[in-house]
């Protein structure tokens, strides 16, 4: 069901302490919202930010797993592990992976694959770099991306998924997509997931903004009719601003 979602990405920042004193501030601002509350610590924080976060709307979820179910993996973290703790959301395809780690459609559609058999949500990451665009092939980078990874799926495993475009040049830079060019995207997105498996599939997507989200462009960004809400970087570190985005519903 397409819902309004705003999920805070951490990537590689906050220690143990760190982490309980921010979920702290969030919890004593963010009681009740228009949209699902979601935050991604970093691995090694995941459970004591469940544990924290038991008592209140937000949903602690993971930033990456790996795509096996077990085994010979240093330094990796399975749907299973993460389940145990219980996380139940993971974003997969991040740009940051796909740049640093050489993930690709391919070994990302084998642990959309792992993710969905073993129960989990998704919010799977995809956008073009700024070449891309330059070169108007935008909507052609990103159909390869949501296809390749995706597009193997029956209908009903969309349900289980919500998709996040990241343009790679808005990621950390403050050079933040228009409004215009995210309903642009987005309704590409939607159109693209209708043309092949009808339109309740593509009402039903949740398809998040993520590139630069701040306080002061989050209510124009997420007003947009095909934009359902943000993944958020930079502005998730800190709790009044992680707050005055999610009030931006
Ligand atoms: O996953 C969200 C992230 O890539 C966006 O980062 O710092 O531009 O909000 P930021």
């Amino acid at each position: 069901m397409r819902k309004h979602i705003v999920a805070g990405n951490w990537k590689m920042n906050k220690t143990a302490e760190e982490t309980l004193q921010l979920i702290k501030d969030l919890k004593s601002k963010i009681k009740t919202s228009n949209a699902e509350v979601m935050i991604a610590p970093t691995a090694v924080n995941l459970l004591s930010a469940v544990n924290s976060c038991k008592d209140s709307e937000i949903e602690v979820i993971a930033q990456n797993m790996h795509f096996a179910e077990n085994g010979a993996y240093t330094g990796e973290v399975s749907a299973e592990m993460l389940k145990s703790v219980g996380v139940k959301t993971v974003i997969l395809g991040h740009s940051e992976r796909r740049a640093y780690f050489n993930e690709t459609d391919e070994s990302l559609a084998k642990k959309v694959d792992q993710a969905l058999k073993q129960n989990m949500r998704i919010i799977f990451c995809f956008g073009e770099e700024l070449s891309d665009r330059k070169a108007g092939n935008e909507e052609t980078v990103v159909e390869s991306q949501i296809k390749n990874a995706l597009f193997h799926l029956d209908a009903s495993a969309f349900k289980n998924i919500v998709l996040a475009y990241e343009p790679v040049w808005a990621i950390g830079t403050g050079e933040t997509a228009s409004p215009e060019q995210a309903q642009d995207m987005h309704a590409f997105i939607r159109k693209t997931l209708g043309d092949t498996y009808g339109n309740s599939v593509a009402d039903d997507m949740t398809i998040l903004y993520g590139g630069s989200v701040k306080p002061a462009n989050a209510k124009e960004i997420f007003g947009k009719p095909d934009v359902d809400g943000g993944l958020i970087g930079g502005a998730s570190l800190k709790a009044e601003d992680f707050f005055a985005i999610v009030n931006a519903f």
